[in-house]
């Protein structure tokens, strides 16, 4: 089944509030078992989730938990088996008047994925890739037009003098310029939502937290909401405003981050939050012994 057989049940009613929502969303995927029978996996069960307008979700989870079948399926790059997937409320991909067609959605809901390399189209400069998505989704068409909107974005991503950057290929950036790169193709579009698929986990601790802060940045200053999708506990606690567990398919836990992280209420969430490094109750317990927090 695909999205399209999913409009033939009953639609729940809409969250206006909410600017990009998956509603009991089910993604199966046919494999084969070890004996060569075929198997089912059920990467996504009904799976509920909503991001309002400049808000940030975190969504965690152990490795295979569906984390991203579920944004590919909001991405619309994935098909779903059932349940929907809505923006601003109105339905995608339905035939109904209100439906938001693909083209239009594209415009307003942009991925990011984990490796910027691959990402990239290595054989272009940066003038071409960000150019192109200006030209595709501003309606921009003048060469000096495009050019000014692409050294505007990569400003807006930090990487100045832009003049420096805009004739450059991808390979000859380093991996938190790349992914900086991919930040300002998905911003040329001025998307009300993006989805950051593990956006820092293969770049170095310490330029993780520019990209971290960047996109806290674009949800300030430019409103956009963000999925940010991690398998790190404390970068999910300083950048959200709400955390989402998913484990084996289904979502265990959809809370205010503060609440989730200090009163889980599922056990798989109290393992994760128990697993991670926490620096804060580190200092905690060596307050209590009376230690100094520097001492080792
Ligand atoms: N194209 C596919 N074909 C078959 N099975 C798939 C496919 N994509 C994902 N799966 C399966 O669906 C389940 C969920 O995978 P998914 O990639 O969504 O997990 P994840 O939470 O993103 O994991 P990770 O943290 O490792 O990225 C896994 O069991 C995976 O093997
Ligand atoms: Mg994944």
């Amino acid at each position: 089944m695909t999205v399209q057989d999913s409009l033939a049940q009953p639609p729940a009613p809409p969250a206006a509030e909410a600017a990009l929502e998956a509603h009991e969303v089910t993604v199966t995927f046919e494999g084969k078992g070890r004996d060569g029978s075929r198997q089912t996996v059920t990467a996504c069960d009904a799976v509920s989730l909503s991001l309002a307008p400049a808000e940030i979700v975190a969504l965690v989870g152990e490795s295979g938990s569906g984390k991203t079948t579920l944004a590919r399926a909001l991405g619309l790059f994935q098909d779903i088996d059932s349940g929907q997937i809505r923006l601003s409320g109105r339905p995608v991909r339905g035939r109904g008047k209100d439906s938001v067609r693909p083209r239009d959605y594209y415009g307003e809901v942009q991925m990011i994925f984990q490796d910027p390399f691959a990402s990239l189209n290595q054989l272009k400069t940066i003038r071409h890739i960000i150019g192109r998505a200006v030209r595709i989704h501003s309606g921009l068409r003048g060469r000096r037009a495009v050019e000014e909107r692409t050294l505007e974005l990569l400003e807006t991503v930090h990487l100045t003098p832009a003049e420096d950057y805009i004739d450059r290929y991808p390979s000859a950036l380093s991996g938190g310029q790349r992914q900086r790169i991919s930040i300002a193709r998905a911003l040329a579009v001025d998307p009300t939502v993006i989805l950051a698929d593990e956006p820092t986990s293969m770049l170095d601790v310490s330029i993780r937290i520019d990209v971290l802060n960047l996109l806290s940045e674009l949800r300030r200053e430019k409103g956009v909401a963000i999925l940010y999708i991690t398998h790190d506990i404390a970068s999910a606690r300083y950048i959200s405003d709400r955390m989402a567990v998913m484990y084996k398919g289904t979502m265990v836990e959809f809370g205010e981050t503060e609440q989730v992280v200090l009163s889980p209420q599922h056990d798989y969430t109290r393992t994760l939050i128990a697993a991670a490094p926490d620096p804060g109750r580190r200092t905690r317990r060596r307050r209590r012994r009376g230690d100094s927090p520097l001492s080792a």
